[in-house]
């Protein structure tokens, strides 16, 4: 009998996690905490809503004092962490919010978590789920392994490592349990479309100009979701404490040969004519600090915990295409309202 807080379980990764646990270990209760902001969708989660084993629970990490209740009413046994604003670009704009919710927010619950286990970590655990992109960016050759030296480039990558820091200094500093996991680019279903390829999915549906930041020379780790989420699961399960993971998928894509797949893809699932989706690709002015190249080296997690993929990227691309087509509804609900806006004010477009 495990309590498990999941944070940002209504958000893209974190509803595949939530779901994961709810379906797979009945004799646990999960509780997914989330201030469902734009990126938060309890819509994400209808299939589970009404299981025995799960509980939704509105709040913001940022928030010591409701946190601090929330630990001592619930007495979890483990955090698993995703809440996070996870936007690059957004960070470029408003750099405090990331610090706020993903620094400030990350030591709320590590002190809640102290609090509440007071010092006896046996059978509790924090899990902190981080990125690949504290590790800065590669050139054409190499790949990020468990011991690169943090060398963050944006404001969002800034606040996620600041955040693995503080998450380590607790570990040794207090002796709490600890694991972090650090992942490559997700994709996949329920994916929020602002990051590129659920917009540009969505943008070729509707016959938009898709753009592609520079000149589409940046590479990218792909992996789909549902695997990042099993890894979650066995690292959360058999890492030892104090340790760190990579997860990646070995599939490392140029974006505007990426785009130029999804395009192809799209054409046929559209009965478009061939090439016609192509012709919305559009270069666009670059992001600012743009990492060049993220590779993961994932042999760590393969070695001890026997994780590899489980789909190709080919196989996933095509479910996720066929996943937005015949979700049309949860498309056009996440990008009316604000999300206009947004789009408007990053794309200078109408
Ligand atoms: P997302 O933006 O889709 O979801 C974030 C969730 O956190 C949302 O449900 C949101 O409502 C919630 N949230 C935000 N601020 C909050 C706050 N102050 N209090 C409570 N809840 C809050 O993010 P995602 O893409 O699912 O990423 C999840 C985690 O995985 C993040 O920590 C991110 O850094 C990490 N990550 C993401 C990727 C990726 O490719 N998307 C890759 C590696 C790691
Ligand atoms: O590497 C893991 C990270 O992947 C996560 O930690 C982040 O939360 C997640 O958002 C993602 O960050 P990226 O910046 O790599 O993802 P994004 O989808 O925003 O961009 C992918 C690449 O595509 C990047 O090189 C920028 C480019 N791009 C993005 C958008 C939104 C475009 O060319 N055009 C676009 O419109």
């Amino acid at each position: 009998m495990k309590k498990i807080i999941i944070t940002g379980g209504a958000g893209f990764i974190g509803s595949h996690v939530v779901r994961r646990f709810v379906r797979n270990y009945p004799e646990y209760t999960i509780i997914n905490l989330d201030k469902l902001t734009y990126a938060g969708n309890l819509a994400n989660l209808v299939d589970i809503e009404n299981a025995p084993n799960y509980k939704f629970v509105k709040g913001d990490i940022v928030d010591l004092g409701f946190i601090r209740q929330l630990f001592a009413d619930e007495q979890p046994d483990a955090i698993i962490h995703l809440a996070a604003e996870s936007h690059v670009d957004r960070s470029i704009t408003n750099p405090l919010e990331f610090v706020m919710t993903n620094v400030v927010g990350t030591v709320n619950l590590l002190n809640a978590a102290r609090e509440t286990w007071k010092g006896q970590y046996d059978q509790k655990r924090f899990y902190h789920v981080s990125t690949d992109e504290v590790y800065g960016t590669l050139g054409e050759d190499g790949m990020f392994t468990e011991t690169t030296g943090y060398d963050p480039h944006s404001p969002y990558s800034a606040s996620k490592a600041s955040s693995d820091h503080f998450v380590r200094a607790y570990h040794d500093t207090y002796g709490m349990d600890t694991v972090i996991s650090n992942c490559s680019n997700n994709y996949g279903s329920f994916h929020f479309p602002e990051k590129l390829i659920p917009l540009a999915i969505n943008n070729i549906k509707n016959k938009k100009p898709v753009p592609v930041y520079g000149k589409g020379e940046n590479i990218r780790d792909w992996l789909w979701v549902e695997d990042h989420a099993r890894a979650i699961d066995v690292i959360f399960h058999k890492a030892a404490t104090g340790t760190t993971y990579n997860i990646g998928g070995h599939n490392e894509w140029k974006n505007i040969d990426l785009i130029r797949t999804l395009c192809v893809i799209m054409d046929k699932k559209l009965g478009r004519a061939e090439g016609e989706s192509a012709e919305l690709i559009t270069f666009v002015t670059d992001r600012a600090g743009h990492d060049l190249r993220y590779a993961i080296d994932a042999t760590k997690l393969k070695n001890d915990l026997g994780w590899v993929p489980s789909i190709t990227f080919e196989e996933g691309l095509e479910k996720t295409v066929d996943w937005y087509l015949a979700n049309e509804k949860w498309l056009d609900d996440v990008t009316s309202g604000h999300y206009q806006q947004y789009y408007t004010e990053q794309y200078h477009t109408r």
